[in-house]
């Protein structure tokens, strides 16, 4: 049970409303808080009931008990994260309802904000004592910074440069909701763990891993914001990179927060896009109100990743809103085997296929006879399905990430250097001339994406 003040800024925006408060709702009702205080921030003058009001849709079945106890718990506070003054009076303001509270001093500020605000919030937040810097294990202070993380590299480094002024690295999680997914985690676990698999996770065996990050949904009134950023930016720069370098790295020393990163951003810093293709569905230009925006919200590309395990073998990354279908996978197609039945039998190549959402799970396809006097060769699945093993309770991904925080783990956080080699990855690939072509939304994306795909040689399997 944790005693805590969660400091939401950013608290009046569709993340808090839709992830955030709800998430913190479920820990209170499953009595993860010995004591909680959540002071939502933010520009807009709203009541608290009207904040939680907006809440409940984003909640199952809320339960009226359990919300009355969120609205005893929670404050909000109207500030400005450009004025310094405002963060000296939230400060006092914390204060003094944790000394009235008999609040222990536990602090996570978490910030729901755009990049552009990381700087100056995280220099008024240390400056008006809103945290210290500490590394201590009682009394501890913590800071969370929602993606994206920066524009580019170089904003990017900016902000680093500002946290780093003020924070220690164990103090501050660079949050990426995708680690906390259910399968996402399983991926080390998977390869690592399993005989059958880790000799062959490599070039000898591997022809290619299909990455993919297919969204049904669009920019769902993100308009200004998604407009600047772009499918590439958005997840690509994120999470996309982030299944890549959990499919791609070395085994860890230990399956555990600093060893992982590590192993990461080895992958990260010798990973490059080659080439790919664009996309954007029709009718964005009218939604996002700019008729000659070039913005991508779909994305192919092909990625080499120099170590010497992944020596020529492609990563295909593919990433699309308005699609046909949401997926969130990744598959493994393993080299063709030379079939030693008769000539004119025909073997199929084996698959790995690693489904985070919307179905979590995995399948393994191996060649298998028909059945009958035959020696035919057809391909089966040996499939794993998470819930019908481990029931329908897969936590939501904030609920895991407030849970991960709140004891101090920071598998969930990506690191300054990750992020970094990550925006290196992405400034690269923008300087890479492809082509941007217009689908149609509910499609598998623009026609020219069979082509590629067909160019080298690859069969899309999700
Ligand atoms: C967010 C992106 O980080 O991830 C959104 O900004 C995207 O554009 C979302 O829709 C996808 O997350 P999930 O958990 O719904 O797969």
């Amino acid at each position: 049970m944790f005693d805590c003040t969660v400091i939401i800024l950013g608290s009046t925006g569709d993340l808090a409303k839709r992830k955030l408060l709800p998430a913190l709702y479920t820990l209170l009702q499953q009595k993860n808080f010995s004591k909680l205080l959540l002071v939502g921030a933010a520009r807009e003058q709203i009541d608290i009931t009207t904040l939680l009001h907006r809440v409940k849709a984003s909640v199952d079945q809320p339960d009226e008990t359990v919300f009355k106890e969120l609205e005893n718990s929670t404050l909000y506070f109207s500030l400005d994260f450009t004025k310094e003054e405002d963060f000296f009076r939230l400060h006092d303001f914390i204060t003094d309802q944790e000394s009235r509270r008999g609040m222990s001093g536990n602090r996570l500020v978490y910030v729901a904000a755009h990049p552009n605000f990381f700087c100056p919030i995280t220099e008024y937040v240390g400056m008006s004592k809103l945290l210290r810097r500490s590394s201590a294990k009682t009394q501890w202070n913590r800071i969370v910074y929602e993606k994206p993380f920066g524009f580019d590299k170089a904003s990017a480094h900016a902000i680093n440069t500002c946290i780093t002024a003020w924070f220690n690295e164990d103090q501050v999680y660079r949050i990426d909701h995708y680690l906390t997914k259910e399968l996402v985690g399983n991926i080390a676990v998977v390869r690592f763990t399993n005989i059958v698999l880790e000799p062959l996770w490599n070039h000898t065996y591997i022809d290619h891993v299909e990455i993919t990050l297919t969204e049904e949904i669009g920019i769902e009134g993100r308009a200004q914001y998604y407009d600047a950023y772009g499918a590439v930016r958005d997840v690509v720069q994120n999470h996309m990179l982030q299944l890549l370098a959990l499919t791609a790295m070395e085994g860890p020393h230990e399956l555990q927060g600093a060893y992982i990163q590590d192993e990461k951003t080895k992958v990260l810093k010798k990973t490059r896009v080659v080439d790919g293709i664009l996309g954007q569905y029709k009718g964005y230009k009218q939604e996002v109100a700019n008729p000659s925006s070039m913005t991508p919200t779909f994305a192919l590309f092909r990625v080499f990743v120099d170590t010497p395990r992944w020596k020529g073998i492609p990563f295909f990354l593919k990433t699309g809103k308005k699609l046909a279908h949401k997926d969130i996978s990744i598959v493994i197609k393993f080299k063709d085997v030379i079939c030693p039945l008769e000539e004119y039998k025909t073997c199929y190549s084996n698959y790995l296929h690693i489904t985070v959402a919307p179905d979590s799970g995995f399948s393994l396809e191996l060649n298998a006879k028909k059945p009958g006097y035959t020696d035919d060769v057809t391909p089966i699945q040996m499939h794993f399905c998470h819930s019908c093993i481990f029931g329908h309770a897969e936590a939501e991904a904030y609920e895991v990430l407030f849970k991960q925080i709140l004891i101090g783990e920071q598998s969930v956080s990506v690191r300054f250097d990750e992020i970094e080699y990550a925006w290196d990855v992405i400034d690269n690939a923008h300087a890479i001339a492809m082509p941007l072509y217009e689908y149609q939304p509910g499609t598998d994306g623009p026609a020219e994406a069979s082509a590629y795909l067909q160019k080298h040689n690859v069969e899309w399997k999700s």
